[in-house]
């Protein structure tokens, strides 16, 4: 264990300073991750990380299978976990503190990195943080932004959410602003690429396409955009279910179906819908950054238009580079490393994955 970090005996606080190393574990859905950060003076620096995927696994199914999820994480969490060392040219004595997503996620997935943490925690005589999926996506951000200001509003966009989230502490004090009433962003672009026949995951399938369509083709309806409706939160079913009937509309009519362009002009809804509400969201509550972040945050067309209307608005847009918007190890070890430098109590030996943690709860006890 590193001589740098403290203990308050009598809180049972732990404190971890700058040089100490945390080991991040991500197993909540389909990607088994494995990070390793060093803490700096002012942040956190990546010091390597590896990630193995069973997305393949899923693929002919048109979204994740659970239990083949699970084992996928079983099979490849040891070798993901050594592989990020290599990859950070650090040995395990090095480690100073291990991170898990607690949750939110797939219960049996979860379990795996959790038990993993545990065994890996416990052999090495180190503190355990069980920490939350959704805001270690934000995390994600500081290995290549710095630290995050104190008037920051994120969008986190992923397969199983999408939040605005008031970013007062990324160690420990996250609001919910809004969130989405129904469908996931991230799983509207995985059922449109279903019903299009494209392969799952679709987000990125559809960002390709799209690129070659016309955005304007089709206008399809902005979720939740009326006067009266909520200015913060989000639905995306709608214009999921106005794909369909526009595409079952165009196969009774035999016409042949302009993939690009129902791509470009779905894509252009869900980035309209994102971007507008954001911004609004941010000039409403008087918060200067705004960061975008989740598999969804890799998508071309989000980021420019994110970058427009911010520009416009006068905010400053942080977006983590594409290979750290999608789950991966590293963001855990991210949050976990400013849980710790923060000074927390670390979670129980006896800590279980949590499906449903809620966004508040950054670190599990
Ligand atoms: O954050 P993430 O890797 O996993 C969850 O926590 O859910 O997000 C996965 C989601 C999937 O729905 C995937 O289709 C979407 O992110 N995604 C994208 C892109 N890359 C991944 N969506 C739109 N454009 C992309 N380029
Ligand atoms: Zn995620």
């Amino acid at each position: 264990m590193s001589q740098n970090l403290s203990t308050d005996a009598a809180a049972g606080t732990v404190t971890l300073k700058p040089g100490d190393i945390v080991l991040g574990i991500e197993s909540s859905c389909d990607e088994t991750g494995a990070g390793l950060v060093r803490i700096t003076d002012d942040g956190v620096e990546l010091l390597g990380h590896h990630l193995a995927s069973s997305q393949d696994e899923h693929a002919r199914f048109g979204g994740v299978v659970p239990e083949i999820a699970s084992r996928a994480h079983l099979e490849a969490m040891t070798p993901t976990v050594r592989s990020a060392f290599a990859a950070a040219g650090v040995e395990p004595r090095q480690v100073t503190a291990i991170s898990v997503t607690s949750g939110p996620g797939l219960a049996g997935a979860l379990l795996v990195g959790v038990a993993a943490a545990k065994a890996y925690a416990g052999a090495w005589d180190v503190p355990l943080f069980g920490v939350n999926h959704v805001v270690g996506h934000v995390a994600a951000d500081t290995l290549e932004h710095g630290p995050i200001p104190a008037d920051t509003l994120a969008l986190l966009v992923s397969g199983g959410h999408t939040q605005l989230l008031r970013v007062t502490d990324i160690g420990g004090e996250v609001t919910e602003v809004g969130t989405t009433v129904d469908d996931a962003a991230g799983e509207a672009y995985d059922k449109v690429a279903r019903l299009l026949g494209l392969g799952y995951p679709g987000g990125p399938i559809i960002d390709r396409l799209a690129a070659q369509g016309d955005p304007t083709a089709i206008k399809f309806p902005r979720g939740l955009t009326g006067s009266k409706d909520s200015a913060y939160d989000f639905s995306f079913s709608g214009l999921k279910t106005s794909v369909a009937r526009w595409v079952e509309q165009a196969e009774r009519d035999g016409r042949p179906i302009p993939v690009e362009d129902v791509c470009a002009s779905f894509q252009e809804a869900v980035a309209d819908v994102l971007t507008a509400k954001t911004v609004r969201a941010a000039t409403d509550l008087g918060l200067g950054t705004v960061i975008i972040a989740g598999g969804v945050a890799a998508n071309g067309r989000l980021r420019t238009l994110a970058e427009e209307r911010c520009a416009a608005a006068g905010l400053t847009l942080r977006v983590p580079r594409i290979g750290l918007c999608t789950d991966n190890g590293a963001m855990i070890a991210a949050l976990g490393a400013h849980v710790g430098r923060r000074g927390a109590v670390p979670s129980s030996p006896l800590l279980s994955g949590d499906p449903g943690m809620q966004v508040s709860t950054v670190l599990a006890s």
